[in-house]
């Protein structure tokens, strides 16, 4: 299964999918990676010697042109799965519509619990005792697409936002690497998990 990861960040999750994809025997290879802008989480790219491309969000004049752009890249490599790992721009339907449902996102959250670009913050600001990781089916809603797989993370007291989300990050790690594997090897099929609207 060849797979194109979209990042905006760090890049960590980008970085465990590639140390899994490493790994002798497993069914998907990550065939490059992209960003909306500079993102640290290239050099673990770089690092595995796979291409990657940028297509800078501030570059262009709207949502629409942006997204074409990265259509487009994606074309060139033509993945049959699409893996957002922390790009932190929602994208434009045109290119949901062109991808889905061979596209997908991984929150930090239990979905549909706290969806959008804060959902760690949101969690600990509701004061819930837990949240969770979501691996998910991009739609055109804010992660409100088929949930493909999720699991509870405990909150603790003494949790901010950077120690609650160091303990997410490893669960959603877990959960995006088992779903690509299962996609792979089709126990998965996406097709099924999001039938067409
Ligand atoms: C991840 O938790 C992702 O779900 C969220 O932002 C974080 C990105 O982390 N959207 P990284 O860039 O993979 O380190």
């Amino acid at each position: 299964l060849s797979v194109v990861v979209l990042i905006s960040g760090t890049g960590s999750n980008l970085r465990a999918l590639l140390d899994a994809a490493a790994e002798p025997g497993f069914p998907a290879r990550v065939i490059a990676v992209g960003a909306d802008r500079e993102a640290d989480g290239f050099a673990h790219a770089e690092a595995y010697g796979i291409p990657t491309f940028l297509v800078p969000w501030r570059e262009f004049d709207s949502r629409e042109q942006w997204g074409a752009q990265l259509d487009a890249q994606l074309s060139v490599w033509n993945p049959d799965l699409v893996v957002l790992s922390g790009l932190m721009r929602l994208l434009p339907v045109s290119l949901v519509d062109r991808w889905s449902p061979r596209i997908i996102n991984t929150h930090p959250a239990y979905l549909p619990e706290f969806p959008g670009a804060h959902g760690v913050r949101d969690a600990l600001a509701a004061g819930v005792d837990r949240t969770g990781a979501s691996v998910i089916v991009v739609d055109n809603g804010v992660d409100t697409g088929p949930i493909l797989a999720q699991e509870r993370i405990p909150v603790l007291p003494e949790d901010d936002e950077h120690t609650l989300h160091d303990r997410i990050k490893p669960v959603e790690r877990r959960l995006l690497i088992d779903v690509v594997q299962r996609i792979a090897t089709g126990d998965l099929d996406l097709a099924a998990a999001a039938p067409a609207t």
